[in-house]
């Protein structure tokens, strides 16, 4: 899970790669609208404002360009659905051959929903209880990769009768590496880690590294292989490496993560190797976050000294990552105008860190306008929330010059969900 893009992640060696460069808000540039204004009238008068909007054709030149990018033959792909959990969605990225990568039970159960087979599904987890671990082997989860000796008793447990036994794969946490993190089994801990394997008749065949979420530079995962590799060779049974998901996101602004370079090293180093070893990747951000837009229609304006503050339909609550866990979403309209002013785009309550974003420089705006939030795509319905009680935007995919809702505008109801007065 994302624990904040502001947080650095893991470092890589000291003095080599720089940590993640989605941190700092860049110098403001105008950025272009995503689409048309026509296209944009047509969908808030169809769907209504604020809307989720996902670019389909964009959604798949992103998964075409990462799998022509790492072309190491033994290698699968998994979408990291925890940056995005929407069926319709789900559903493109399997028909493009993907698999998923889940986080929690939830990830797989919409998984399911989206036609993944649990042989396309690798789980990744952190203290699952008994419950959650019978329910993912009900579901015949196909891979696993558990994080403490703990879990890996308790999956002994419940999978003792089971036939055949899903592969299961370490957590790595190697702080030089994977950055200080509550995640993960130490390399130290392996020999007892296999003994326990060894009891319940279960082979440790993974070894599973991430990195901490959003790092656009390229050297922080290719400076790591060779050590992650060194470590993996620690399990005797080793038959498959999972390098993670983490990878960034430029959010329109500075280096981005180079996928043919990233490739290229992982095939060199694999191939290498004197037996075939499996590779799973499970980006989650870098596939989906350029192919989603928020829009939002402006309710208020108002100027303090210079600076225009902008009141909008919408609310952290449906995107809280910049406001509330850092981050940069670069903001445009459809309004021209020669004149830029530094303006804040504030939501719709009074909440002191509602600000979708600060110091934008747009045009002078007025009520009715719109703006469109950029690559809002991951973590942004996903994390969206009641909180400041309003219901959630619909969702509407666009694709191949049509569009559809693939999820509906919620009423007040849903604030009564499960209440009992
Ligand atoms: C194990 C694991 N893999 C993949 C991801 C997706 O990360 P990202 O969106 O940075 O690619 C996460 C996010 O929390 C994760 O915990």
């Amino acid at each position: 899970m994302t624990q904040s893009e502001t947080a650095k992640p893991g470092t890589a060696k000291p003095g080599t790669a720089k940590p993640s460069e989605t941190q700092a808000k860049p110098a403001e540039i105008i950025h272009a609208p995503p689409f048309s204004q026509a296209l944009m009238q047509e969908l808030l008068s169809a769907y209504g404002s604020p809307l989720y909007v996902y670019q389909g054709d964009r959604l798949c030149q992103t998964l075409d360009h990462i799998t022509r990018s790492v072309d190491y033959p033994h290698t699968q792909f998994h979408f990291a659905s925890v940056t995005n959990g929407n069926v319709a969605l789900l559903q493109i990225i399997r028909q493009k051959g993907w698999g998923l990568h889940a986080n929690t039970p939830g990830d797989v159960f919409l998984g399911l929903q989206a036609g993944f087979l649990p042989t396309q599904i690798v789980y990744s987890g952190s203290n699952l209880s008994r419950e959650d671990l019978e329910q993912l082997i009900r579901w015949d989860i196909h891979r696993f990769n558990l994080d403490s000796l703990s879990q890996l008793r308790l999956f002994g447990d419940c999978s003792v009768a089971r036939s055949p036994t899903p592969a299961l794969g370490l957590r790595l946490n190697a702080p030089e590496l994977t950055g200080e993190s509550r995640i993960g089994i130490r390399p130290a801990e392996f020999e007892e880690a296999c003994a326990i394997a060894q009891q319940y008749g279960l082979t440790l065949t993974g070894l599973h590294f991430y990195r901490g979420t959003g790092t656009n530079a390229t050297a922080a995962f290719t400076q790591v292989i060779d050590q992650v590799i060194a470590i993996a060779q620690r399990l005797p049974h080793w038959q498959m490496l999972d390098f993670g998901g983490g990878f960034g996101y430029p959010y329109r602004s500075g280096a981005a993560f180079d996928w043919p370079e990233f490739g290229a090293a992982m095939r060199q180093k694999l191939a290498a190797l004197s037996r075939p070893i499996e590779l799973v990747i499970e980006p989650g951000r870098a596939v989906i976050a350029g192919c989603g837009v928020l829009l939002a229609q402006v309710v208020a304006v108002k100027w303090q000294g210079d600076r225009q503050i902008v009141g909008v339909d919408t609310t952290v609550a449906n995107l809280s990552v910049p406001a509330v866990h850092g981050g940069y979403r670069a903001i445009t309209t459809w309004v021209s105008g020669s004149s830029r002013h530094p303006t804040d785009i504030c939501g719709n309550t009074t909440y002191s860190r509602d600000y979708l974003g600060r110091g934008c420089e747009l045009p002078m705006l007025k009520v009715g306008d719109v703006v469109a939030i950029l690559d809002s795509g991951a973590y942004g319905y996903a994390m969206s929330s009641h909180f400041l009680h309003r219901p959630r935007p619909a969702e509407v995919l666009v694709a191949a010059n049509d569009h559809r809702l693939i999820r509906e505008r919620e009423d007040y109801s849903i604030l009564l969900n499960g209440q009992k007065f």
